[in-house]
């Protein structure tokens, strides 16, 4: 698999419907950076549009651990998509240069596992210069 486009990755489960499952995700096997900081968002209104950035170096692998959460991605060539997390199992991933809008249904759980620690520089926060800056790639 190639990891240089956002895309959905679909973890194994274990388990039964009896007992219930686990999803596992590790480095390296089944996420291809070195897993430097999770986080989780909760409890975001379903009116709510959150994200609204691309990343200059970060990749992350996302799951909604409950409810739905839908991206609209655009990437550096300007192509843009929507993806669906509304299953443990499935992860997105995103490499940097992504511009993302997120939404949530009210009983999300947003898990994400990031490449690196938190640092602002790293963001594009404006779309304008996400824009000016991948264009002259
Ligand atoms: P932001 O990345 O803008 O969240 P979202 O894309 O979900 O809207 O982050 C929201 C706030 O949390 C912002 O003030 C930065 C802060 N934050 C940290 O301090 N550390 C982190 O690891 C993250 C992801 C955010």
């Amino acid at each position: 698999m190639e990891y240089n486009t956002p895309q959905i990755v679909t973890f194994d489960k274990i388990g039964s419907s009896q007992l219930g499952y686990i999803t596992i995700a590790e480095t390296q096997k089944n996420v291809p950076f070195e897993i430097q900081r999770v986080y989780w968002t909760y409890y975001t209104p379903h009116d709510v549009t959150r994200g609204g950035h691309a990343h200059k170096e970060l990749q992350q692998m996302i799951f909604a651990v409950s409810g739905t959460i839908i991206f609209n991605t655009e990437d550096e060539n300007g192509k843009k998509e929507t993806f669906t997390l509304d299953h443990p199992t499935k992860g997105l991933y995103i490499p940097k240069l992504v511009w993302r809008d997120i939404q949530f249904s009210h009983n999300a759980v947003l898990l994400c596992l990031a490449s690196e620690i938190y640092n602002e520089e790293d963001y594009f926060r404006d779309y304008e210069e996400f824009k000016k800056t991948t264009d002259k790639k």
